[in-house]
């Protein structure tokens, strides 16, 4: 048995969180139960990350100590996984007290480490993107190459991490170890940034107070990114050589969003070279949905609510659609019409059409009940073969995070297995007493397919794994073709009622969030 550790960014509590916020959660909470499923140790993280100025100036709008302002957008956080079903292992808060200690203890270590100094910060900030920028990154614009908000001028006092002095280790470590940035492009792209030459960080503030105080000078701040990025670790009790740390440290892969590589690949590394700590195995950058074309964000008041949509078509619906649209790493465009189509097609049509047409006919024809062991044709065979090759190919997907082609995969199975009824015309073979037993056996190869189907979906659709097996009264989730067993059926739940497309559209752009 293995460990995996997996993370997801810690989310801005500076307003509810968006579907594309959501999306990384579910992946990473997709790949956490598969893991488990395949027997290895799983510690999965996920939080918040509190401070800073962009959450103070938020607090101020809103008129709240930041706090308070966080601790209600933090409840909500904790039921939107709640409700999309998120199996984390621990949430951690920027604001707990522990990881508040161990940040001025990393500060103190950098120091005594010698790669710490005081200086002059002049250059531009980002505060939605929390981001220090150049004169020279900038060019003649004032706005940020990132997001393309204006920028703000900052000259102050400031700490610096000598980060450049780690340019060369770092080049050395991208390049002699491919799977550390994953996908390929997002590693030349980092490389090229580095190489194009790395210098030190600013990691303090002094013009406003809400962060973690720098414990040798105490009118500075930390930087909020030092202060979020060294979560990772800080959630399994470093700078305590706790069990938890010693077991799943190293991360296998920190899961984010493209926006954040670069902290993730530069900054990050660095910290950990400086504090003499392991590399993560992996950065593995996911694209960005969008909405018309743009990114959605909550300052373009183009965010789509996942409560609202999970309230209306059900957690795993929408858990399906993120995952199964937009190919894993690339960029996809979100649009409540090609998520109802594909609800209504994939969901509707494909899985539920399969499982209730055959619950149906075991109860129809068998009584509820029937056993395996009987003869197989050409035809069942192939679907044995297509059922376990299924089973393999989209395991390989998840594994390489290609989670989009797994649930591709699997929808293949899908509709062979619906092929399978239509082939074999259930309704004729029932009209003859001769065909009795080869009636019998299509049914079985159904119910075991059904079974196999829900076992693959599992880490993607819990909720929908559940109930089928309830439907067949069978939860094992043993990726082998069991010849010899037996089902016996119960009619349940539809799995996904139809949606009214029209209907729908109408009411959903009448929900303002
Ligand atoms: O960046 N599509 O937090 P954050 C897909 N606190 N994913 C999206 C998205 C979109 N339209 N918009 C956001 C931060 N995301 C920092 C992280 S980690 C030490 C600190 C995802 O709340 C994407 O993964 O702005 C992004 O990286 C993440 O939400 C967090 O966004
Ligand atoms: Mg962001």
């Amino acid at each position: 048995m293995g460990k995996y550790y997996i993370t997801t960014p810690i989310y801005y509590p500076s307003g509810k969180l968006h579907i594309g916020n959501a999306y990384t959660t579910v992946a990473a909470d997709t790949v956490a139960r598969f893991k488990r499923i395949m027997g290895d140790d799983v510690f999965f993280l996920t939080g918040t990350d509190e401070h800073g100025l962009k959450i103070q100036q938020k607090a101020q709008e809103a008129g709240k100590p930041p706090k308070q302002y966080v601790d209600e957008i933090v409840e909500g956080i904790v039921k939107l996984w709640d409700v999309l079903n998120i199996s984390y292992d621990k949430f951690i808060r920027t604001t707990d007290q522990y990881h508040v200690d161990a940040v001025s203890d990393i500060i103190e270590r950098l120091r005594q480490n010698g790669d710490i100094y005081k200086d002059e910060y002049e250059g531009w900030y980002c505060t939605p993107c929390e981001t220090f920028w150049t004169k020279t990154q900038l060019g003649e614009k004032t706005v940020c190459p990132d997001c393309g908000r204006a920028v703000q001028q900052a000259k102050e006092e400031s700490y610096f991490f000598k980060m450049s002095k780690y340019q060369d280790r770092l080049i050395e470590h991208i390049e002699s170890n491919p799977e550390f940035i994953q996908p390929a492009s997002r590693r030349n792209e980092m490389l090229s940034f580095i190489k194009s030459g790395l210098e030190d960080l600013c990691i303090s503030r002094t013009t406003f107070d809400w962060g973690i105080k720098v414990p040798f000078d105490k009118k500075h701040v930390v930087y909020v990114w030092l202060d979020a990025l060294t979560n990772y670790i800080t959630a399994l009790g470093y700078p305590e050589n706790t069990e938890l740390f010693k077991t799943y440290w190293p991360a296998n892969v920190h899961l984010v969003g493209k926006d954040i590589v670069r902290f993730h690949t530069v900054i990050w590394p660095s910290i950990l070279m400086a504090l003499n700590i392991e590399l993560p195995k992996q950065v593995f950058a996911h694209g960005w949905l969008l909405l018309d074309g743009g990114k959605m964000s909550k300052s373009r008041g183009n965010v789509v609510d996942p409560i609202v949509l999970a309230g209306k078509y059900g957690a795993d619906a929408v858990r399906y659609y993120v995952l199964r649209e937009v190919a894993f790493g690339s960029d996809g465009n979100f649009s409540n019409e090609l998520m109802i189509n594909r609800i209504n097609s994939d969901l509707a049509n494909d899985l539920g059409n399969l499982v209730s047409r055959t619950v149906a006919m075991v109860e129809k024809y068998f009584a509820s009940n029937v056993v395996g062991g009987g003869e197989d044709t050409e035809v069942d065979i192939s679907l044995k073969e297509l059922a376990l090759e299924t089973g393999e190919k989209s395991s390989d997907e998840i594994n390489k995070l290609m989670l989009s082609n797994a649930l591709e995969s699997i929808w293949k199975f899908v509709s062979r297995t619906n092929k399978y009824i239509d082939e074999t015309t259930p309704w004729i073979l029932a009209k003859d007493d001769a065909q009795k037993p080869r009636l019998q056996q299509v049914m079985y190869n159904l119910c075991e397919s059904i079974r196999l189907i829900s076992a693959y979906i599992q880490p993607f659709m819990p909720h929908t794994a559940a109930e089928i097996h309830k439907q067949i009264n069978n939860d094992s989730v043993d990726r082998c073709w069991s010849n010899n067993g037996e089902f016996t059926v119960k009619k349940g739940n539809v799995l996904f009622p139809r949606i009214d497309l029209e209907k729908e559209l109408s009411e959903l752009e009448n929900i303002t969030v």
